[in-house]
């Protein structure tokens, strides 16, 4: 079965899910560990990040929690991770460490392998990771050799890539069907990736291909039929903002039921239980 991950840093929307019985793990990242405190700071609330982060984890118990690293060489990576790690590991024993496939800012920088050399120091000392912004399955399949828990596609920022590349208007949440797009007969994509969704399925091809025991982590979802998308590619896991979790219970004719439905109700019925 498709496990649903709550893709948030924000203790509130996190209990909110696991509240509703269907969270089965938390990924955080640092941009949503910046909105989560941003938002507190404006309430002019004060925040203990460790005690803050050690709530989350208690939450969330049982079930996975990523914590993303911020150095960007491995050295850098293994030291964070490991102290992450350590320091937070004992909480509920449930901390994963993100580690991006290849810290570089540019295709000249150095260190383009320090992200699976971080990933298989981290595996060898037993300490689960997952492989964040993945954007081709090959990233994929390096990630899985180097023994990462869990890889991360990030699907709608394909979709981004694609429309921008191609003069498309960007609406982020706006679903971007997973055979791709025609513009002037031709079909768009990226090296091959033809939707966000289509990444996630070839990420989960490749490993399939080879019994990697890597769980492919579909990520940066934004709607819906995305998620439906990526149920039908066989995505181990699809971590989803919160509104996307609430509009998956939505539709029109099952609010037009329900009024049917209670108009029609017959008291004796009613009484029975009473
Ligand atoms: C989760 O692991 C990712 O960091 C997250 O899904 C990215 O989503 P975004 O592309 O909507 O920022």
């Amino acid at each position: 079965m498709v496990k649903i991950f709550i893709d948030s840093a924000d203790i509130d929307e996190i209990k909110q899910a696991y509240a509703w019985g269907i969270a089965d793990g938390v990924t955080t990242n640092p941009s949503l560990l910046k909105k989560a405190v941003d938002k507190r700071k404006k309430k002019g609330q004060k925040l203990n990040l460790k005690t803050y982060i050690n709530e989350i984890l208690k939450v969330a118990k049982g079930t996975p929690v990523s914590l993303e690293v911020t150095e960007t060489t491995a050295a850098g990576m293994i030291k964070q991770g490991k102290a992450l790690y350590k320091m937070f590991n004992k909480v509920a024993k449930n901390v994963y460490i993100k580690i991006p496939i290849n810290p570089a800012f540019k295709n000249s920088d150095s260190t383009h392998f320090d992200g699976i050399i971080a990933i298989k120091a981290l595996s060898k000392a037993k300490i689960p990771t997952n492989c964040t912004l993945i954007f081709t399955p090959e990233q994929a399949l390096l990630a899985a050799k180097a023994g990462a828990s869990f890889v991360s596609p990030f699907a709608g920022r394909v979709d981004d890539f694609i429309r921008v590349n191609n003069k498309i208007k960007v609406d982020k949440t706006a679903y971007y069907p997973s055979i791709g797009m025609t513009k002037s007969k031709k079909v768009l994509e990226d090296n091959g990736i033809y939707s966000g969704t289509d990444l996630v399925w070839r990420c989960v091809q490749i490993l399939r291909n080879y019994n990697f025991k890597t769980q492919v982590l579909a990520a940066s979802l934004r709607n819906t039929r995305q998620v439906r998308e990526c149920g039908f590619s066989g995505a181990h896991i699809a971590t989803l903002p919160l509104f996307v979790i609430q509009d998956m219970l939505k539709h029109q004719k099952t609010y037009e039921g329900m009024k049917g439905f209670t108009k029609d109700i017959v008291p004796a019925y009613v009484a029975l239980t009473k």
